[in-house]
């Protein structure tokens, strides 16, 4: 049985939700959050060691100025009210992305992120203005800037991703069968489902048959 450390998550379908429930595509983002929630208590209890939940890409920023203000404080107030607990239950912060956000989130996470720094029960990786083929031209002009050689072994070094083991699994859910320009590099040999379910109906039943699955894979990284 494969063992799982790692999985990542493209949370898509929020809006549709949001709209299928004549509300607003806000809604919808407020209700994904609570799936959030349901998945990170489960991610616990199945001693997952990494979850990399995708929340805002490098793309995003082309949506409406209201719907990007409500992602910002939803992700605000989220921060504020979970970290303790978070800390609590040893769980480790990081943000990953280009982190040019306004002084007060920025703080935010910094603070955030030093608070759990030393927890090890899980770590969330919350992808926030994230683009992987910006990740990747960050990760070269580093490894020019140190002087070292190009390699597999310097690329995953210098990742946003350094020191995190490369997805065992990937979910998008949303029935959109693509991957957003996330974790390219990472995802090489990842197991990846996607699911019809827009992810505000996404639930621990549906994480844990994903898991199942994946359990029973037979992975042979080009090997037979
Ligand atoms: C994609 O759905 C989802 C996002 C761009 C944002 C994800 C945000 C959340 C799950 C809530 C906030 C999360 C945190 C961690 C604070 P979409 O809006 O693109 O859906 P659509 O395809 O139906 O338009």
């Amino acid at each position: 049985m494969n063992p799982v450390k790692h999985v990542a998550i493209i949370m898509d379908g929020n809006g549709r939700w949001g709209i299928k429930k004549r509300k607003s595509r806000n809604y919808g983002h407020k209700q994904g959050l609570k799936t959030v929630e349901k998945i990170i208590v489960e991610s616990l209890k199945k001693n997952i060691k990494f979850l990399t939940l995708f929340a805002f890409s490098t793309e995003n920023w082309k949506r409406p100025k209201n719907e990007i203000k409500f992602l910002f404080s939803l992700l605000e107030s989220f921060l504020k009210k979970k970290i303790k607990d978070f800390h609590r239950q040893k769980i480790k912060l990081s943000v990953i992305g280009k982190k040019n956000f306004s002084n007060k989130l920025n703080n935010l996470i910094y603070k955030s992120e030093k608070l759990t720094s030393r927890n090890n029960k899980l770590q969330i990786n919350l992808a926030l203005n994230y683009g992987s083929k910006s990740e990747i031209v960050d990760t070269f002009n580093i490894i020019k800037k140190k002087g070292l050689k190009i390699s597999e072994k310097t690329i995953n070094k210098n990742l946003y991703t350094a020191n995190i083991p490369d997805p065992d699994i990937l979910i998008r859910t949303g029935n959109t069968n693509r991957l957003s320009n996330f974790l390219l590099w990472q995802i090489a040999y990842s197991e990846i489902f996607f699911e019809k379910k827009l992810w505000p109906d996404f639930n621990k039943k549906d994480y844990n048959r994903i898991i199942n699955n994946y359990k029973k894979i037979k992975r042979n990284f080009g090997n037979i």
